[in-house]
């Protein structure tokens, strides 16, 4: 598999792409987990959708592309210059929620509704605040997480936090957890309970 074979690029990806690499946004999101997520979330009508980690809007872009027209997200990220490049992208569409705040405050004051889905890609929601998050998931709810897979670039005590996210995702008896050589390695989890 290569990018040539993603087929169904959303239309407002080259354009991203294009501000992405004119920024010099070093974290882009690339086209598999923007393909897996666009999947994931047509299997949900009238979802509602968590993002944890806006950046450039890559990911966001696959995932509006899969949402019905009922269906609601919401995206968080600390950095507003992203957040404002986000805006100007999907400001306008009226089932989309950008907000900037830091991931962690966000999490622990959230008080609305449970979520169908939840892309955690920043550190809050995956190596923090873990337990609060999954609690925001709904029973039959999809947590999608990726950069599992070890990278040269990685600092060196970051393997054993992937390693001790992933023991602790295991270690949950509500989760139904399939790990996937994709992308670079992506942890779906269901909530069965
Ligand atoms: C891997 S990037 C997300 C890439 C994004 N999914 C995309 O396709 O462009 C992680 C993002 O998390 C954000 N971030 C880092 N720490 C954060 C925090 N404490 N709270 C909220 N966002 C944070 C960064 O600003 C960055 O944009």
């Amino acid at each position: 598999m290569n990018d040539q074979n993603i087929l169904d690029k959303p239309k407002i990806h080259g354009a991203i792409q294009a501000k992405s690499t004119e920024i010099g946004f070093t974290m882009p999101s690339d086209l598999y987990i923007g393909s897996l997520l666009k999947t994931l979330i047509s299997t949900k009508p009238n979802a509602r959708i968590l993002e944890l980690g806006t950046g450039i809007g890559l990911s966001l872009s696959w995932m509006v592309d899969g949402m019905d027209r009922n269906s609601k997200l919401i995206t968080v990220d600390n950095d507003p210059e992203l957040t404002n490049i986000a805006r100007d992208f999907f400001g306008h569409d009226p089932r989309v929620e950008i907000i900037c705040i830091d991931g962690t405050e966000w999490i622990n004051s959230y008080q609305g509704d449970n979520f169908d889905l939840i892309f955690a890609d920043a550190w809050p929601g995956k190596y923090s605040e873990i337990e609060k998050t999954l609690s925001l998931l709904k029973i039959g709810g999809i947590y999608v997480i990726d950069d599992m897979l070890s990278q040269p670039n990685w600092p060196t005590r970051h393997q054993q936090k992937v390693y001790d996210l992933i023991e602790y995702l295991e270690n949950r008896t509500d989760l139904n957890l399939t790990k996937m050589n994709w992308s670079t390695g992506i942890i779906i989890a269901t909530k069965k309970s």
